[in-house]
């Protein structure tokens, strides 16, 4: 999703004397977290921060007008700590307020996501698409832009899964109850047809082995978080750092720092700093 903004950006990082900047990453909760692996293994030198805003999860029930204001609140904390690329790890606050981001703070650079809509659309078979992100996500004009403009002749069916998100902020990827959630959202699409589901939400990207469990072998799964690391190679200067990673939270920072070891493997030597501090 690189624009004519983030070509600009990148020279102004690039002529920023002080050097590059952090990478900061944000999500309502431990969803981005899927994207922050993928992150640190691709800029394994770059210095990152990550903001798990649980007080205020989950944002895909919330309407997009609260959800632009949060992200703006968050993108203010960032920008007050030196940094300069900002990971929008979340569909919805992206679909709620990538664009109004970028108009508001043209030094910054972004990295947004959609739902893979477009690749979806290009290898279906059946002709069906499933794609599973929240309620905020399918209310956005960035949705419905992706399928006027991509669809074509493909089906798009949306499911919305809050229930998802709250399995995952509790630490719950596998098992009976975890089975039963997918199975109910993912059998209708299944039985409508779709050969191609679209993770559009980076809570879900924890539920890939569940949905695969339940989808079986023949139907194929989009995760984003790869694409968006890659997205983010291209779009930041922040490759030089250290490797550093602060982690912050709104919330319980124990519980948020046991989850995070837990679910994504992430652990920092320094404490989980309280968002917004
Ligand atoms: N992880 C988020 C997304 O990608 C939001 C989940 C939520 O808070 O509802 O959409």
């Amino acid at each position: 999703m690189t624009d004519q903004r983030d070509i600009d950006n990148i020279d102004k990082l690039a002529a920023n004397p002080n050097g590059p900047g952090m990478i900061g990453v944000f999500d309502s909760g431990l969803g981005g977290l899927s994207v922050l692996i993928e992150l640190r293994k691709a800029l394994p030198n770059a210095d990152m921060t990550y903001v798990a805003d649980r007080a205020r999860a989950p944002y895909g029930s919330r309407s997009l007008d609260e959800v632009r204001a949060i992200s703006r609140d968050i993108v203010h904390w960032m920008a007050d700590r030196a940094i300069s690329t900002v990971v929008l790890a979340c569909n919805t606050a992206s679909a709620a307020a990538l664009e109004t981001l970028r108009e508001e703070n043209r030094d910054l650079a972004f990295v947004g996501m959609e739902p893979a809509v477009k690749p979806a659309a290009e290898s279906t078979r059946s002709g069906v698409i499933g794609v599973l992100a929240t309620r905020a996500t399918f209310q956005g004009r960035l949705f419905q832009s992706l399928v006027s403009r991509h669809a074509g002749a493909t089906t798009v069916l949306s499911r919305a899964c809050p229930r998802w998100v709250e399995l995952v902020e509790r630490g719950l990827v596998d098992g009976p109850l975890v089975e039963e959630a997918v199975r109910r959202e993912v059998e209708p699409l299944l039985t409508a047809g779709a050969d191609l589901l679209v993770v559009g939400c980076t809570h879900f990207s924890f539920l890939i082995p569940a949905i695969r469990e339940v989808a079986g072998e023949g139907v194929r799964i989009i995760d984003p978080a790869p694409a968006v690391a890659a997205q983010t190679v291209r779009v930041a200067t922040g490759e030089q750092g250290s490797g550093t990673l602060v982690l912050a939270a709104s919330g319980d920072l124990a519980e948020f720092a046991s989850l995070a070891d837990s679910i994504a493997g992430i652990k920092t030597v320094a404490p989980v700093l309280p968002f917004p501090g």
